[in-house]
């Protein structure tokens, strides 16, 4: 199990205002519980314009970029960060693709939504993008270190 810790990895995950709205919270934490992941922080926020537009700071030369971000800010956004081996990986794969229409079914956008503008949930893409997202929607006390019961049987 010692040997499981060291590889464990974290990624930020958000339920977009769409999803927050929609009532969909339950629906898509649970997705990540039954698989495993381990949720090691969670928080409701309502983002100000400006701090979406750092989220999406990569995307800023896109068409898409001031609506996405007034999207973003328009409502609460339930920001978590979730944990386990080949979580940020795996963690895109449960979300589907970007594009809803494209999106698998079984994914949770490609069970819970249609347009891309409304696809109600962002994950990180990377290890380098997950570590920078994580540090900038939370503090590191907000962060907890704990040993679940089921992760004994999970690894
Ligand atoms: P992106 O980082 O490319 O996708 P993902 O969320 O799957 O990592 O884009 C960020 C968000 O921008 C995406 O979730 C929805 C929005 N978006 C649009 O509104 N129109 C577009 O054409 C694209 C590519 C993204």
């Amino acid at each position: 199990q010692e040997a499981h810790a060291l590889q464990m990895e974290r990624t930020f995950i958000a339920i977009k205002p769409d999803g927050v709205q929609r009532g969909l919270i339950s629906e898509i934490i649970e997705r990540f519980e039954r698989k495993g992941f381990k949720l090691v922080a969670i928080k409701l926020v309502v983002p100000s314009k400006t701090f979406a537009q750092k989220h999406y700071y990569d995307l800023k030369d896109r068409p898409f970029f001031n609506g996405l971000c007034n999207f973003l800010s328009s409502g609460p956004v339930l920001a978590m960060v979730w944990e386990g081996e080949g979580v940020i990986t795996y963690g895109r794969k449960l979300i589907g693709a970007t594009d809803p229409q494209k999106s698998e079914p079984g994914t949770i956008r490609g069970d819970l939504a249609i347009v891309v503008g409304r696809n109600i949930i962002h994950g990180s893409d990377g290890p380098e993008t997950a570590k920078n997202e994580i540090n900038l929607w939370f503090k590191p006390d907000e962060l907890t270190n704990y040993t679940s019961n089921q992760e004994k049987w999970t690894y």
